[in-house]
């Protein structure tokens, strides 16, 4: 891959990946469903590295020209810095190379930041599924909460 700060994840990431999903998320997945994810024959994943550390990562899951983005994480430490947006560039490129065509993804809808950084990076949003996650702790409402589905050609 050309750009030296993002590499394929690899099986032996799964401690740093726990740590960091631990960081990045409230409902985060659990160690074997980390492990799944990370080994799935049909999922790919991205690390991105700051000094030789991986501060962040991005897993999808493919299905012949299409590609779902499972998750996507960075170090809250670095949040706010563009890095997210530079790991789906080069993500997407090296899924082109692979013959994928399109990406789909589904997000919660409170989640802004999330949304901002896939309007930038082209994805358009196609629909909303009504009440798809349980809400978050401390959100406000009756206990569940949309997901927003975007996608985008590659
Ligand atoms: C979503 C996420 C991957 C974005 O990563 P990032 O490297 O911070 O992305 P960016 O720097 O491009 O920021 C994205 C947007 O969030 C805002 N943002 C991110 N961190 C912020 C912070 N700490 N304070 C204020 N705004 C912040 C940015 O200003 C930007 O908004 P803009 O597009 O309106 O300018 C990151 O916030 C994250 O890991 N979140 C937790 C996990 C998650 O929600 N994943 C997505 C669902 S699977």
């Amino acid at each position: 891959m050309s750009d030296a700060n993002v590499r394929l994840l690899q099986s032996d990431d799964l401690s740093v990946l726990i740590h960091l999903e631990n960081l990045c998320f409230n409902a985060s997945w659990s160690e074997t469903q980390l492990q799944k994810q990370l080994n799935g024959e049909r999922n790919i994943g991205f690390a991105y590295l700051i000094n030789q550390k991986v501060s962040g990562f991005v897993i999808f899951s493919t299905l012949f020209d299409e590609a779902e983005l499972l998750q996507i994480g960075i170090d809250p430490a670095l949040q706010g810095q563009g890095l997210a947006g530079n790991l789906l560039t080069q993500a997407h490129r090296e899924l082109q190379t692979r013959q994928i065509t399109r990406i789909l993804l589904e997000v919660r809808d409170s989640n802004r930041a999330a949304i901002s950084l896939y309007h930038r990076l082209g994805y358009q949003q196609d629909g909303i599924r009504k009440g798809y996650y349980p809400a978050e702790q401390g959100a406000a409402g009756l206990g569940r909460e949309d997901a927003v589905l975007m996608s985008c050609n590659l």
